[in-house]
């Protein structure tokens, strides 16, 4: 590439850069004296990570703090060392949350901006701090404790919604809807019971961020570059410092590994799947042709064109968002497959789809805990639609067979009360007695209590069944699953 066709800035013009050059705030380059000439300008930009790892910042500092601790322990560095580093480190944190820290592109990443940083700050003590590290286990630790908490995060939004999800359940356990198999109605059910369905579908996300957690919560520190240090280290105070429940064991594994990332990616991309079939269903039931619930207007937004619309956006676009949640998890895979051992830069690449992940699953939570609780359920539309259809039948099947006929002949005679009923639009629990028995003489009085909406749910009352009663156990047992399924270990 000629000079003068060569890109200003590796970057998209949205992102403010620090334009700098390749040496640090000393003077010296940052690769000692192993470089001849400098770092080209577009490669430096092309290769820095500032600008999306500065997030981590938080979790650089709390490693270092721990790793400067350790080394203090082991005799490694002095007392006076590791209190001037401990100092300098807190007064970056506050430059940073201030707003006077200035990031620089010319320093790479959020690594070396911190310790160049600390370094201009306390002088000799700051060169120090690297020993017995590497950026390759730095970062592997950095992202495993911002993802930890970040489990943390959306752990307690998800909470909220599944708690939100248990009231609105409880508060429609006896409402009757119109259950779907093939978008075609099927059998009548309660309303409690489709949103208990959610929950289940939910409950399982929190269990799999739970599992998350628990296998990323292993300490990389100490595997250095990819081989382990030569220094005395003891890996088990930092670990204990950074709170790991274990060390990771193999320290080419451990400066490489990032299945944690694509678990997360994973598991948030199954939650924003489940997201999308209930935003899905919301779409559908708000519109005139199902007229099943309505949502606040807080979260709806109208038309610049069309006067009387009032349209969904909320659920539209959590359904939306599932494709770049999808896309994230693609791109770690994709990310990782064929990586020969150890660290390769190609990894620098994990954060901002692992990112993206972070804040889209998040934000979605946080909308559908507040909006799930208040959907305006329009009992009667749904009442009425349980009530067309033949929901019933099956019903109807099932009181023959209680009279003595054979499944399939049941099926066979409803079949035919129904071709009668398509016929004369006349649905079963609207014929006569006399009408009913052209069918099969075995039909009696009888037949109107199990053809009724309330008859059929509440015939339903076992374990995971659509009853009221049935509905009303299920949501006791949930607050107990609920309450132990995320486990911070
Ligand atoms: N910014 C780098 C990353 O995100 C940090 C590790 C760099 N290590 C290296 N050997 N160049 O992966």
């Amino acid at each position: 590439m000629s000079q003068s066709d060569k890109p200003t800035s590796a970057n998209s013009p949205e992102q403010q850069h620090t334009a700098g050059t390749q040496v640090s705030e000393s003077g010296e380059s940052l690769w000692g004296g192993r470089f001849t000439e400098s770092t080209d300008q577009f490669v430096q930009e092309f290769t820095a990570s500032v600008n999306f790892d500065k997030r981590m910042y938080r979790q650089d500092i709390q490693g270092s703090r721990a790793h400067a601790t350790m080394l203090q322990r082991t005799g490694v560095i002095t007392q006076e060392d590791n209190q001037a580093i401990q100092g300098g480190l807190n007064e970056v944190e506050k430059d940073i949350e201030s707003g006077a820290f200035q990031w620089s592109v010319a320093l790479e990443d959020v690594h070396m901006n911190i310790e160049a940083a600390l370094t201009a700050k306390i002088g000799d003590a700051g060169k120090r701090l690297h020993t017995g590290r590497s950026r390759n286990d730095q970062v592997a630790t950095d992202i495993r404790l911002y993802l930890r908490e970040s489990c943390d995060q959306t752990a307690l939004q998800l909470v909220r919604l599944l708690e939100g999800l248990l009231e609105l359940a409880a508060k429609e356990k006896a409402t009757i809807m119109p259950g779907f198999t093939h978008l075609q109605t099927a059998q009548p059910v309660t309303f409690g019971h489709h949103v208990m369905a959610w929950f289940e579908m939910l409950l399982r996300d929190l269990e799999r961020l739970s599992d998350t957690r628990k296998r990323l919560n292993r300490m990389p520190l100490g595997a250095a570059a990819l081989a382990g240090t030569s220094y005395p280290i003891d890996r088990q105070i930092t670990r204990e410092l950074l709170e790991f429940s274990e060390v990771c064991e193999n320290s080419l594994d451990a400066v490489s590994d990032r299945d944690f990332a694509i678990e997360f990616c994973s598991a948030s991309a199954i939650s924003l799947m489940h997201l999308s079939r209930i935003a899905e269903e919301l779409v559908l039931w708000m519109s005139a042709q199902f007229r099943f619930i309505d949502l606040p207007d807080r979260f709806c937004t109208g038309s610049s064109i069309m006067p009387q619309k009032k349209n969904p956006d909320v659920p539209e676009l959590v359904r939306g968002k599932t494709g770049r949640v999808y896309g994230n998890l693609m791109s770690l895979l994709t990310l990782m497959k064929s990586q020969p051992l150890a660290y390769n830069k190609d990894n620098q690449e994990d954060k901002e789809p692992l990112f993206d992940s972070v804040d889209t699953w998040f934000g979605c939570l946080c909308a559908f805990a507040d909006m799930l609780p208040a959907i305006q359920v329009k009992h009667e539309s749904m009442r009425h639609a349980a009530k067309s259809g033949f929901s019933t039948a099956t019903d109807l099947a099932d009181y023959l067979v209680g009279k003595g006929m054979a499944f399939r002949d049941a099926h066979e005679v409803v079949g035919e009360a129904v071709a009668h009923g398509v016929k004369h639009e006349i649905d079963l629990a609207d014929m006569s007695l006399q009408q009913l028995q052209l069918f099969s003489e075995q039909i009696t009085q009888d037949v109107f209590d199990v053809l009724t909406l309330e008859g059929s749910v509440n015939a339903r009352s076992h374990i995971g069944g659509t009853a009221p009663a049935a509905v009303e156990q299920a949501i006791e047992r949930a607050k107990v699953r609920l309450s132990t399924a995320y486990k911070p270990s």
